[in-house]
């Protein structure tokens, strides 16, 4: 049988290519092996600050993302977390038996402490708390996420434990399935990950315009060194082998090693391929965005499918705890 798998994205901007590469492009091959669910996680989007009156619109965006990065309605389930109440209830189950001191080591929390010190609030604390509930709740074994989550997978295993062993033996133990390639990082601070703010970031959606300005203005260095690349220059390096046809990697890493690579070369090439290899992604894009009622359909198949297996595991959930 089909091994289960589960992820999300939070609904923060659109999907950009560190989104892509760390998880997305994985996402569209395991639908094909995998009985697959993946979710807009709207629930852990509201533990950072975030505009109440965009936050619909913010959603879709990132559902026609996954539609037009190739998730199939066929193929895989999609839906959006708070349209599935079970979420927030297993949570509440998962975090009476989570040790505060498990929540306390996470990395991300103290990451998120530190960007928005006026935001401290319980929602972010038991963030992966609400996490595990997602991935347990439909007894998912398999979750193909970026490595900054690793972390919270490793807590969902000790959380299933946890609950294994102290009520029903009921859960898998998930194990993080992560991308081959290497992190993508920021443009304009290549020592931090690519975010989905800013204009540090490139949008799948973004137009070949945009595209063009964001590299141009990307970090790079005083190009003397023909021995190490700096962070900036790397980072172009990984997008240009991910995008560009080997013979063009090749070529630019011969001119780096002679110590002739011109960086408007590199980039003027780097922004066209990376322009190119998601022109059909903006044309669906495009296409979906003229045609609401069809993003409607999907949304609408993928709740009533998520609420199957969501109830159904959840009957057996609160009997194991004792609840009717
Ligand atoms: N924490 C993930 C992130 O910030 C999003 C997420 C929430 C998730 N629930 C999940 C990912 C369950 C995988 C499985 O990107």
């Amino acid at each position: 049988m089909e091994k289960t798998l589960f992820s999300g994205l939070r609904p923060s901007g659109r999907i950009h290519l560190g989104n892509y590469l760390g998880a997305i492009k994985n996402w569209v091959l395991m639908q094909e092996t995998h009985h697959a669910i993946y979710s807009v996680v709207d629930l852990h989007g509201m533990t950072t600050p975030y505009d109440p009156s965009k936050r619909q619109e913010e959603i879709r965006e990132v559902v026609i993302d996954y539609l037009a990065a190739g998730l199939d309605p066929d193929k895989c389930i999609i839906f959006v977390q708070s349209h599935v109440p079970e979420h927030v209830e297993l949570a509440w189950i998962l975090g009476s038996i989570t040790p505060v001191s498990w929540l306390e080591r996470v990395p991300t929390f103290k990451e998120k402490v530190e960007k928005h010190p006026d935001f401290v609030n319980l929602g972010l604390f038991s963030y992966p708390v609400l996490m595990a509930a997602d991935i347990l709740l439909y007894k998912a074994e398999e979750v193909p996420v970026g490595e900054d989550q690793v972390p919270h997978i490793e807590l969902t295993r000790q959380i299933a434990k946890k609950f294994n062993t102290t009520f029903a033996d009921l859960f898998p133990y998930p194990k993080p399935i992560l991308s081959q390639g290497k992190r993508i990082m920021s443009l304009k601070h290549p020592d931090q990950k690519m975010s989905k703010t800013g204009d540090d970031g490139i949008a799948l959606s973004d137009t070949p315009e945009e595209i063009k300005h964001k590299i141009k203005r990307a970090v790079t260095d005083t190009g003397d060194n023909t021995q190490t690349k700096s962070p900036g220059v790397a980072n172009l390096f990984t997008l240009l082998a991910e995008f560009s046809k080997p013979s063009t990697f090749a070529e630019f890493q011969d001119a780096h090693n002679k110590g002739d690579l011109k960086y408007s070369d590199l980039k003027e090439t780097l922004a066209k391929d990376i322009a190119d290899y998601f022109a059909p992604f903006r044309e669906k894009r495009a296409e979906l965005l003229e045609n609401p009622k069809k993003v409607d359909d999907i949304l609408e198949k993928g709740t009533t499918e998520a609420r199957r297996i969501a109830e159904k595991n959840m009957r057996e959930i609160r009997k194991a705890c004792g609840l009717r």
